[in-house]
């Protein structure tokens, strides 16, 4: 059964993982940048291909280290995210799975990060025995880079993917560490607004719809994130609770809790974020249902899939999970460490390319943009 190690850096997680035949994750490692990013309110990427550098062998080490341990020898091929991302964070990874490959004298296999989040949604199904989701799906793929609608096939057995919409402006994710920022809660935004939503009132900024000229199926969020700012400014309540916010958690000297956040948002901010998150889940839940609808003339689509950072999203997967049953269609979604960047996800998105030994060679390149849809690897 083979067994790929999976290198991942495109952006702030430096990650390892070894996955068997595609289905069984012998080990997944993911060191986290945030504390490091964390004082600037978002990702550096100088910082980023720093902390690459200095987590990437003792990752990868830590990867064999857990999942046996394993030598180079036990493992078939080395797989690494070549795009899209930050340049300088992919290129760590990739040069570093370049020269292990030659000296362990392993095949290399390129894979493209979003090629990656699709099949965590198919890693979940397999490593608890469950049959891939039926095919053809809708997939919202939303994280902190990303906001992008596939349609996933599998003709032949290649699996394709065709764009069907993506954000015009800042991604989902994006949005809510923006937003977070903002309001003075910390970073990486969306597991905290997440919670927080939950104790305010969703009805209490009126927001109205995200509407965009042209395809129906593309995103955006810049305009959401505006009016909150408009919002705040309009209301000098919210202006000082963000200045008082910002003083009383710099000065517990420790790593805020959940509590701490909590006890420092008044009523009116908790209001402003449920509203905020309500807008997005309405708007990500409509399109990609739209979607849905959208291919019904071809091949109607079997399943609806939600994968990346902000898939972790408690109400976006209840609203989808609603949305989704009536129209008879059922939702995956990978568990959270899947959701989020992660090297089992790269491995796994690798095995289809290994079975047709579509090798990459010493010209693999990084690529900061990178479309989805073609072969990338040969
Ligand atoms: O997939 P990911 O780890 O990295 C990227 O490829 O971007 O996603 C990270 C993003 C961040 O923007 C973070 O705020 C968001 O996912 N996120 C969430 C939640 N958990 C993570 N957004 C909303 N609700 C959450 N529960
Ligand atoms: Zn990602």
């Amino acid at each position: 059964m083979p067994r790929i190690l999976g290198i991942e850096t495109s952006c702030d997680e430096t990650a390892a993982a070894v996955v068997e035949d595609g289905r069984r994750v012998l080990a997944n490692v993911v060191l986290s940048q945030v504390p490091v990013h964390r004082l600037y309110g978002g990702v550096v990427p100088e910082l980023a291909s720093r902390e690459h550098l200095r987590g990437i062998v003792p990752v990868v080490r830590q990867a064999l280290e857990q999942a046996g341990p394993l030598r180079w020898a036990d493992l078939d091929a080395i797989a690494v995210t070549c795009g899209p991302g930050l340049a300088g964070a992919l290129l760590v990874g990739l040069t570093y799975a370049k020269a292990l490959a030659l000296a362990a004298r392993l095949p290399l296999l390129g894979i493209h990060h979003l090629e990656g989040h699709l099949h965590a949604v198919l890693l979940e199904q397999r490593r608890n025995d469950r049959p891939d989701p039926p095919l053809p799906a809708v997939a919202l793929v939303v994280s902190g880079g990303h906001t992008q609608l596939y349609r996933v096939e599998r003709p032949n057995g290649v699996f394709t993917y065709r764009l069907l919409g993506q954000t015009r402006d800042d991604a989902a994710g994006e949005a809510y560490d923006k937003v977070a920022k903002l309001l003075a809660l910390g970073y990486p935004g969306g597991p905290l607004l997440d919670r927080l939503a939950g104790l305010g009132d969703a009805g209490a900024v009126a927001f109205g719809r995200i509407r965009l000229k042209g395809n129906p199926l593309d995103f955006s969020f810049s305009g959401l994130k505006t009016a909150v700012l408009r919002h705040v400014q309009t209301h000098p309540g919210l202006q000082a609770g963000i200045a008082d916010r910002r003083a009383a958690i710099a000065a517990l000297g420790r790593a805020p809790t959940l509590d701490d956040w909590r006890a420092h948002c008044d009523q009116p901010t908790l209001d402003l974020i449920a509203s905020f998150q309500a807008a997005v889940v309405a708007d990500l839940t409509q399109r990609a249902l739209a979607a849905v609808d959208d291919a019904a003339d071809a091949a109607p689509i079997a399943s609806l899939w939600v994968t990346g950072g902000v898939a972790a999203n408690s109400a976006l997967r209840r609203s989808l999970q609603a949305q989704a049953e009536r129209q008879g269609l059922e939702l995956f979604a990978p568990a959270l460490a899947l959701c989020t960047d992660n090297a089992a996800m790269i491995a796994t998105a690798a095995f289809p390319h290994f079975e047709r030994q579509e090798w990459a060679d010493a010209s693999l390149a990084a690529a900061a943009q990178l479309p989805l849809g073609m072969n990338i690897a040969s």
